[in-house]
């Protein structure tokens, strides 16, 4: 390559929140006092913060029907720090990959062996597994079942990279390179099964599906066909083709799959370089050198097609089990760049969904749903609109451990035509500025956000790193985001008022504070207990409560500066209050680890490893793509591809246990 460019991680570099909106930094006091409070009380545990009471209460199951007693305990041996260039598990523990980027998904007809050197076509890709492996659900198959052994995974490509997707890389680029491209991103509905050799993808299959960026969708909730969602090529505003960027998901308890829509902004350009407000504010730049697709394709121009933008951002909803159905995207839960979507049920049978937006000073929110969830097959259709109609709400960490959920809505605290909001559609299309608008707490790049199946209404988010908090004309240290130069991020929780997620007060603290204890400064110690690690990724209970965590620090860091010595990226457990942080797995050179999805039993747990051997300054070379990795396929292989890797207990027992 003579010219290196950073992909995935660009969008961390960049900050499009310059609102005035008044950080609670300026309630100094407050903050210093909170400050310490807060690390002396993530050292001292969970219970020692929120009541026992609240940590317990009943209510109705959060995420799933928590099938078993709370784990109490780790039962594994931590692993240490890698830089081996394979997925390490602990002893008595397998790990497998399969569906690899390039593996045929399963349709009938359409099965095309991956070519090792990437010169399968533009639509065979369309057929095969996607790059990029994210956020991932299991649905035991047949649908409503418990079935631990056999199902669907529905899961994200959430990027590529234009140096392993074709044998010359970007030289001679034209528009059916982009389509490659457009092809490699997006969904795959894979059906799985385990027998006597274990798991594997079931081929063909009357479910498996692909979807890309051209795969068509309707839009969903307040701004469908709304004047800013029209396009010359969809004069209604209803339909959009694809989905992109797809980063962390959802699952709803009705058998759907949501998919987040992140860096999205990446993709599109302005070469006048006239960016409006609202573009800036979404972080549509002038020109990009990454994916290519805006020079060939004019749907990225946002100079020929303004409103294409707009019709990304979204959380789109996949029904995994019908491949015919059209995937919709709810306008309703607001347009961010969207990290994931954790779907709760409230005491009231209301829907809960909780979402980050994952860039530098943004925001966490929430939607609550108008309608109410029926348990039972039987109402799937009435499930399947309750993400179409709700109230979608920003919070507001305050500095003295309570919070807000502030409401988008139209008409109420300044969302008014005099300050640019129409109506709702245009509130929910400029979601950022709403928010702006409301005060929200400006967070360290918000990305995965969990709930406690055991405890209503009680969330846990990762918030990977911040290194430009503090920095001069930046937001500096808050309550809720306590450290300036934070570059191994924290796990910030908080507790709905009486467990309802339908309230819109409640409390917050930190959980834990990563860090690596061998750091030379104070601020990038932590205050870890246990096995240390940086930037929190992927984050999920286990149905037995175990709390999961997974690590992407960016390519350019791995195993360098402030995270010299930590190796590559990995996987760690805890139980929350017993403060330990245990290593359960690490991962393969240049690999970030996302996705998980355990089995209704506990005893499969599937996690998929991205982007193995990212090269730290970006892009792969395409005449040395294995300079990195050559993970999964090892030497003989043609190139590293992410995958997907099956994990279980040799003794056929529960993970973590
Ligand atoms: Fe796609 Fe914020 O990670
Ligand atoms: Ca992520
Ligand atoms: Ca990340
Ligand atoms: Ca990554």
């Amino acid at each position: 390559m003579s010219k290196p460019y950073l992909i995935k991680n660009r969008h961390a570099d960049d900050i499009s929140n310059t609102s005035s909106n008044p950080a609670f930094s300026q309630v100094l006091q407050a903050k210093l006092s909170r400050r310490s409070l807060l690390q002396g009380s993530a050292a001292a545990g969970a219970a020692a913060v929120l009541p026992l009471g609240l940590l317990q209460s009943s209510g109705a199951q959060a995420k799933t029907a928590a099938s078993s007693a709370r784990a109490r305990r780790l039962g594994f041996k931590s692993v240490p720090f890698s830089t081996q260039d394979t997925v390490v598990v602990p002893e008595g523990y397998t790990a497998r990959a399969f569906y690899k980027w390039g593996d045929p998904v399963g349709i009938a007809g359409k099965m095309p062996a991956f070519k090792p050197d990437a010169s399968n076509s533009t639509q065979e890709q369309a057929y095969q597994a996607g790059m990029h492996h994210d956020g991932m659900a299991f649905f035991p198959l047949p649908l409503g079942s418990n079935r631990a052994d056999h199902g669907l995974l529905a899961m994200n490509h959430e990027y590529i990279d234009n140096g392993l997707l074709f044998p010359d890389g970007t030289a001679n680029w034209d528009l059916n390179k982009a389509r490659k491209g457009q092809n490699a991103m997006g969904v795959s509905v894979v059906e799985v099964r385990r027998s006597g050799n274990g798991w594997e993808i079931v081929r063909p299959s009357a479910y498996a599906r692909r979807i890309t960026v051209n795969t068509p969708m309707s839009i969903s909730g307040p701004a469908r066909g709304h004047a800013l969602m029209k396009t010359a090529a969809d004069s209604r505003g209803t339909t959009v083709l694809g989905t992109m960027q797809n980063c962390a998901n959802g699952k709803t308890p009705w058998g759907t799959y949501l998919t987040c829509e992140e860096n999205w902004s990446d993709i599109f350009t302005k070469p006048s370089g006239n960016m409006t407000a609202l573009e800036k504010r979404y972080g549509i730049g002038r020109e990009e050198k990454e994916y290519l697709w805006s020079g060939v394709d004019n749907r990225f121009d946002s100079d020929k097609n303004p409103n294409e933008a707009n019709r990304f951002g979204w959380v789109v909803e996949i029904d995994p089990f019908n491949p015919q159905s059209t995937p919709r995207k709810h306008t309703a839960l607001g347009r961010i760049k969207h990290e994931g979507a954790e779907v709760t049920i409230t005491p009231g049978g209301r829907v809960a969904v909780y979402m980050g937006d994952d860039q530098r000073f943004e925001y966490i929110y929430k939607f609550v749903s108008k309608n109410t969830y029926r348990p039972d097959n039987g109402n799937r259709t009435h499930n399947m609109s309750l993400l179409e109609e709700g109230t979608l709400y920003v919070a507001r960490f305050n500095a003295d451990g309570s919070g807000d959920w502030l409401p988008l809505v139209y008409g109420q605290n300044g969302l008014t035509a005099e300050n640019g909001f129409a109506d709702q559609g245009e509130v929910l299309v400029k979601t950022r500025m709403a928010a702006d608008l409301l005060g929200a707490t400006k967070m360290d790049r918000p990305e995965w956000i969990s709930a406690d199946p055991f405890a209503s209404g009680s969330l846990y988010c990762t918030l990977t790193n911040n290194n430009e908090r503090g920095k001069e004309g930046k937001p500096g240290a808050d309550a809720a985001n306590p450290r300036n130069d934070n570059r191994f991020g924290h796990i910030i929780r908080w507790q709905e008022k009486g467990g309802d997620g339908t309230q819109t007060a409640f409390t917050w603290d930190i959980l834990v504070l990563a860090g690596n204890k061998q750091a030379a400064k104070a601020e990038h110690k932590g205050n870890i207990k246990g096995d240390d690690f940086g930037s929190p990724d992927g984050l999920s209970f286990d149905h037995r409560g175990v709390l999961w965590i997974q690590t992407d620090v960016s390519s350019s860091t791995i195993n360098q500066k402030e995270y010299a010595g930590m190796g590559n990226n990995q996987m760690v457990a805890t139980i929350v209050g017993s403060g330990e942080y245990r290593r359960f797995l690490t991962a393969p050179r240049g690999a970030e680890v996302t996705g998980i999805a355990f089995t209704p039993d506990n005893k499969t747990l599937f996690i998929n490893i991205q982007h193995p051997g990212e090269p730290s300054e970006g892009l792969s070379d395409p005449h040395n793509p294995k300079a990195v990795s050559s993970w999964p396929d090892g030497p003989s292989g043609g190139r590293p591809r992410a995958a997907t890797v099956v994990i279980t207990k040799n003794d056929g027992g529960v993970i973590g246990s």
